[in-house]
């Protein structure tokens, strides 16, 4: 399995407590923002349980509810409904011995709360369509982006289940809040992602560094990794310094206030000079007559003129003139962050 990278003593202390309740079959709820590290967690503590030789089962719960959950969770018997050709094992059965991962666990739907309650009390259950009961020993590990002990208070989760599955809660913090591992992470997952796809291993420089440290990280360390490995790919370079960093990543950086106004103007350039080069083409490059069919006095045209640089021709046709670029392009080019 993949190195779990700590690099805080927060993390480090998390991982001790990871280790304590791995030996034991208590439930344990991880709790923190998605791309955490969850799931991984989760893995580790079954890998260390004395149930590493038994399947994990990770189990999204947010996506399916009514039957299809029970279905999902437990199974059905052959012939049970349409569409039940055979007889098929849920995922209760298939961790059998082993860890049940319930992720996204707030999504429980309502109304299969009380019939999940009551298997966590005594691991029986029956198949749907089926007349007899199945027993299966299960760790649960569940896993949740928000705060289930508020969703219980509001009614929304039911508190008998949220007791049942905060035996062990563990808390880990957004990478936001621990940003000094990110130097070491970004290496390991270069170091890796190298290897996976068979790339030369570039180093980063440390404005690349820098500029890390200052995002906030939304998606977590998924989002570190993901961004790493689309650099790493798109990147032919042996040095990684911000010019190689994708232009909607620096766009996080902008700033606003200034973007906006630089939008604004650029809108504005770009439309002045299309409509003062229609006009003076048709006007075949009469200016007095352009200045009046555009509303403006001739000393305004003047400066539109020299300030857009628009230059045409006796016939009122454009020579040349700077070109405004595409917005989009500018807009996100490279600024340095404030
Ligand atoms: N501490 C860490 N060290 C190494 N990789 C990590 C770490 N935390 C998360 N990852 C990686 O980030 C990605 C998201 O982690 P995951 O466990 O799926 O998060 P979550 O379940 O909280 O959404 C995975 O690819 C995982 O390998
Ligand atoms: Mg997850």
């Amino acid at each position: 399995m993949e190195e779990f990278i700590l690099g805080s003593e927060v993390m480090r202390a998390i991982m001790k407590l990871a280790h304590e309740v791995a030996k034991y079959d208590v439930s344990v709820l991880l709790v923190g923002e998605s791309g955490t590290g969850k799931e991984m967690l989760a893995k580790i503590i079954h890998l260390e349980s004395p149930r590493a030789e038994n399947p994990f089962v990770p189990v999204n719960c947010g996506i399916l509810s009514g039957l299809m959950f029970e279905d999902k969770l437990f199974g059905h018997e052959k012939g049970s409904f349409t569409g039940a050709i055979s007889t098929e094992m849920g995922c209760f059965e298939m961790a059998d011995k082993g860890t049940l991962f319930l992720d996204e666990v707030s999504e429980l739907p309502l109304e299969n709360q009380v019939d999940f309650l009551r298997v966590l009390e005594d691991f029986r259950f029956l198949r749907i369509g089926g007349n007899k009961l199945i027993e299966a020993d299960v760790r649960i590990i569940s896993a949740t982006n928000k705060d289930l002990k508020e969703l219980a208070a509001k009614g929304l989760f039911r508190q008998d289940l949220f007791y049942r599955l905060h035996v062990v809660p563990v808390y880990i913090p957004p990478l936001r809040d621990r940003k000094a591992v990110i130097p070491r992470m970004v290496n390991h997952f270069l170091g890796r992602l190298a290897a996976q796809h068979k790339r030369p291993l570039p180093s980063v420089t440390p404005e690349v560094i820098d500029v890390f440290c200052r995002y906030d990280w939304p998606g977590n360390v998924r989002e570190l990794k993901n961004l790493v490995e689309r650099i790493l790919i798109v990147n032919d370079q042996n040095v990684i310094g911000t010019e190689q960093l994708p232009s909607d990543f620096l766009w996080h950086f902008r700033e606003p206030a200034r973007s906006m106004a630089l939008e604004l103007e650029e809108v504005r350039r770009a439309a002045e000079t299309k409509a003062i080069l229609d006009v003076l083409y048709r006007l075949r490059g009469d200016k007095e007559r352009a200045a009046r069919m555009l509303h403006i006095s001739p000393r305004t045209l003047r400066y539109k003129l020299k300030r857009y640089n628009i230059k045409v021709d006796r016939n009122g046709e454009a020579v040349s003139q700077d070109v405004p670029g595409n917005l989009d392009e500018r807009l996100s080019r490279w600024s340095s962050p404030q």
